[in-house]
């Protein structure tokens, strides 16, 4: 198309959106808004559309191609109906060509089909250009492994990469209704740049940086949503279950983030891009109404009714549910996440959906405590390292601070020995965090310890284990 070419003007900073779904065509009606007001952007964006000729149910489009359609006609009739873009989003079926002189990418593929943009893009792009993943999925193509696509992104193309996550269903953004979402950079100053090009009064934008957490969040939420829609469909929308359903399949998103890619700030998964996106998926999206659907109607597949309901969108709940299931399995780890276990084993059909609940029931979650434990050695203390133990979710909530190396070592044994967390003994700062599930017998051995003689205590312990929990339970 040569409209693009025709608008380019040279030293203005370029954007291309990679990918023209759903989602990226409701975020191109952003941006396409936004730069007009930003004097130090190019006012054309390029989109990449993956070139489709439009079949007869599209009437007058019929047999016309999907990017011709969106150029002229300033609608993506396939993708989000009933909206128009703005005239300054153009429509390019080359992806090079789309992408080859952009400043700043936004990838908004359905993620099975990022490896081979990837691909495509090798060696193609400004190397000083910097991208954003709206994508919700995990990479997992050796099926042991599993990596964020951010950072497969950046491997593949050398360039810095952050996310945009959150409770962002694309119909309601592309009709304006008011909500909340989350940029996440490694880099503030980049996510701002992001921000600038997306926000309006009612697309609000959070900066953080915890790009790890964002991007699971995102990726993991549509199993959990496709249990909720498996409930709606066994039980009806019955709130309870559903509830239920949502707060444990949380709690394994966090245990998920917490053991495989630690580092991560759990104050994150309180962010749009954490419980809001959990939400409005569990409560709308296209994952909830192809699980009920699929609970509803056993004889179908899950390739019928994704077909039938999704018009050509993609269904990612059941892909990142067996991406999971793979790592999750290799690993030998299954039992530990029963919820994401049971949605792909009813995906597969080797559950009845009517099963979930039984497979939750004795969840891990109702049996251990949480806690936190960070540990570090702390030159300060004559004694060696002091261990710090607190609730998870507000970390601030120290319960104890024991300067004794004895019990670090102590506690690091026992817990590895009882559960799977990770501890983190490192020189001078905290260099990361595990989180572990303990047992209620632990608690009571833990105090007990630390209120024997043989513990030297920094100062009284601000509170107990014991009470700590206590208070968590009540
Ligand atoms: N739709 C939403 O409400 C929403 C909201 C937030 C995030 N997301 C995420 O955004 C990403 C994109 O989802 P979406 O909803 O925009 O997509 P979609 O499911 O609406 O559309 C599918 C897209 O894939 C393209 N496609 C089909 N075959 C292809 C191929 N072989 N190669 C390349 N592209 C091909 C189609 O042209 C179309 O653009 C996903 O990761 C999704 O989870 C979606």
């Amino acid at each position: 198309m040569s409209g693009s070419k025709k608008l380019a003007a040279p030293g203005l900073l370029k954007v291309c959106i990679v990918g023209s779904g759903n989602w990226g065509s409701a975020v191109s009606k952003l941006i396409g808004a936004n730069i007009i007001n930003a004097p130090e952007f190019d006012k054309t964006v390029k989109m990449y559309v993956f070139e489709e000729i439009l079949d007869a149910t599209f009437g007058e489009n019929s047999g016309k191609k999907l990017t011709a359609v969106i150029n002229t006609k300033h609608e993506n009739v396939k993708y989000l109906k009933g909206h128009r873009l703005p005239d300054n989003i153009v429509a390019e079926p080359d992806l090079v060509v789309a992408a080859q002189d952009a400043d700043y990418l936004i990838f908004v593929l359905p993620h099975q089909f990022i490896g081979k943009a990837l691909d495509n893009l090798t060696g193609k792009i400004k190397p000083s250009a910097v991208g954003m993943s709206l994508v919700k999925g995990l990479y997992n193509p050796e099926k042991t492994n599993i990596r964020l696509l951010s950072t497969v992104i950046t491997d593949k193309l050398k360039i810095p990469m952050g996310v945009l996550m959150g409770a962002n269903v694309a119909n309601e953004v592309a009709d304006g209704l008011f909500c909340e979402t989350t940029i996440a950079f490694k880099e503030l100053k980049q996510g701002q740049i992001f921000k600038k090009l997306m926000q309006t009064p009612d697309f609000r934008i959070t900066v953080i940086k915890d790009v790890t957490n964002a991007e699971l969040c995102g990726a993991l939420k549509n199993i959990v949503a496709f249990a909720a829609g498996v409930s709606d469909g066994v039980f009806g929308e019955k709130t309870n279950t559903k509830a239920a359903i949502i707060r444990l399949g949380l709690m394994e998103m966090m245990k998920f983030a917490e053991q495989f890619f630690p580092g991560g700030t759990p104050e994150t998964f309180l962010q749009s891009c954490g419980i809001g996106d959990l939400v409005t998926s569990c409560f709308g999206g296209r994952n909830r109404k192809v699980g009920e659907a699929f609970a509803a109607s056993p004889a179908k597949t899950l390739d019928d009714l994704s077909k039938e309901m999704l018009g050509g969108q993609q269904l990612q709940g059941a892909r990142t549910a067996e991406e999971v299931n793979y790592f999750l399995s290799h690993k030998g780890k299954e039992k530990d996440f029963p919820l994401f276990t049971a949605v792909h084993q009813i995906c597969k059909k080797e559950m009845a959906p009517n099963k979930l609940i039984d497979a939750i029931r004795q969840h891990p979650e109702h049996h251990h405590f949480r806690v936190s434990v960070h540990g570090f050695n702390d030159e300060r203390s004559a004694a060696g390292k002091p261990v710090f133990i607190y609730k998870n979710l507000l970390q601030r909530l120290i319960t104890t601070i024991v300067t004794c190396s004895h019990l670090a070592t102590t506690l690091a044994k026992h817990l590895l020995g009882w559960e799977e967390g990770i501890l983190y003994f490192g020189a001078n700062e905290p260099l990361g965090q595990g989180i572990v599930s303990l047992h209620p017998d632990m608690v009571d051995a833990i105090n007990t310890y630390i209120h024997s003689d043989k513990v030297k205590l920094n100062g009284p312990p601000l509170i107990s284990i014991g009470q700590a929990i206590n208070g968590t339970l009540n």
